[in-house]
């Protein structure tokens, strides 16, 4: 069962990320055929800095494999070292409706937005479709936002397959549901765009600042406080914190004497100690720049061993060749 997905490099990654989308992705690597890429391709809708470009592809592929993707289990490359996208692009967006296009949220959202409608940004869809496509995917997990792209990307396969004969893999969106939402600092879900983010990666004095500032209400700490357990620093550090740890300040909490300064003092410590063993390996892979692009490359020349018997079998099917 081949699992694919793309990672937009646009900014850092936040613990709302990796609980959401890392951890699950690197968890079914024990599954195998796992195929996972930075998508420097669709970055280009957005971000038209070449040095912010770079920096970002840099800090995610670091990002991922000091969080524990391996890379010798999975295929892990940057999309346009497999340009050969770009020509299944074609292919599959020539038999795409306007229509069908422009009913896609992201688009509609962008432009609402007053971003400005490029053709690149209408086109995403087909290039998430050839993303998808190019490497005959069975399933593919997102976050809820992207189910109506592994939607459009079927409908795109179905009419592949009707115009030139069975050619294009159908696939599947796994849709991570079950993955509760990471609250962010402010308690609203955790998002970049919404500036409560607490990254995984970065300065200590900042993220402590940013964890200590969380806002709490005013009830002394001998209070008790029947609502421990939707306390925001208690959800967040039932991510970070053994069980019975978090379960024990949420009993004191509760109870009544555990100050909030002391709670999110013990939130920031369990944070930090989470990510340790992670971080001591960004920072020896962020010394070793070859290694990663050597890993990058790699994972190119896998992705494009599958990329290249799929492309044929469409460029046949569709009278290229
Ligand atoms: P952001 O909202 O910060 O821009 P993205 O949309 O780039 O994040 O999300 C990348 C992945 O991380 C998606 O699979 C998404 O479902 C997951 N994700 C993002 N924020 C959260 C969150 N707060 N809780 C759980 N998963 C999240
Ligand atoms: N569009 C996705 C996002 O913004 C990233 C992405 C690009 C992707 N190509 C993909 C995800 C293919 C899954 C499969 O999150």
């Amino acid at each position: 069962m081949r699992t694919l997905t793309g990672i937009t490099p646009s900014g850092s990654l936040h613990i709302g990320n990796y609980f959401g989308a890392m951890r699950p992705a690197i968890e079914a690597q024990a599954q195998g055929d796992c195929f996972y890429f930075i998508a420097d391709y669709h970055s280009m809708t957005t971000v038209t800095n070449p040095a912010e470009r770079r920096t970002h592809t840099r800090g995610i592929a670091l990002d991922w494999l000091a969080c524990g993707l391996d890379p010798q289990t999975s295929v892990f490359w940057r999309q346009s070292d497999v340009p050969e996208v770009c020509e299944l692009t074609w292919m599959i967006g020539s038999l795409t409706p306007m229509g069908l296009l422009e009913r896609a949220h992201s688009f509609k959202d962008k432009t609402a937005k007053g971003i400005p409608a490029n053709f690149g940004l209408f086109a995403y869809p087909v290039l998430m479709a050839a993303d998808i496509l190019l490497y005959d995917t069975q399933r593919v997990p997102v976050g809820r936002d992207q189910k109506q792209h592994v939607e459009m990307t079927r409908d795109m396969a179905i009419k592949f397959n009707e115009a030139y004969g069975e050619t294009l893999v159908v696939p599947e969106p796994v849709i991570r549901d079950e993955v509760a939402v990471v609250p962010g600092l402010d308690g609203q879900k955790m998002s970049k765009s919404y500036g409560n983010t607490i990254e995984i990666f970065g300065d200590e004095a900042v993220l402590r600042k940013k964890i200590m500032g969380i806002k709490m209400d005013s009830r002394t700490p001998a209070e008790p406080k029947p609502d421990a357990d939707k306390n925001l620093a208690i959800q967040l550090l039932r991510l970070v914190a053994p069980a019975a740890v978090a379960l024990d300040y949420e009993n004191r909490l509760r109870a009544g004497g555990l100050g909030y300064g002391d709670l999110k003092k013990a939130l920031f410590e369990h944070y930090w100690g989470y990510f340790t063993v992670a971080r001591a390996r960004r920072a020896e892979l962020a010394a070793n720049p070859d290694y990663v692009e050597s890993v990058l490359r790699d994972g190119a020349t896998r992705a494009r061993a599958v990329a290249s018997v799929v492309l044929k079998r469409a460029r046949k099917a569709s009278g290229l060749e």
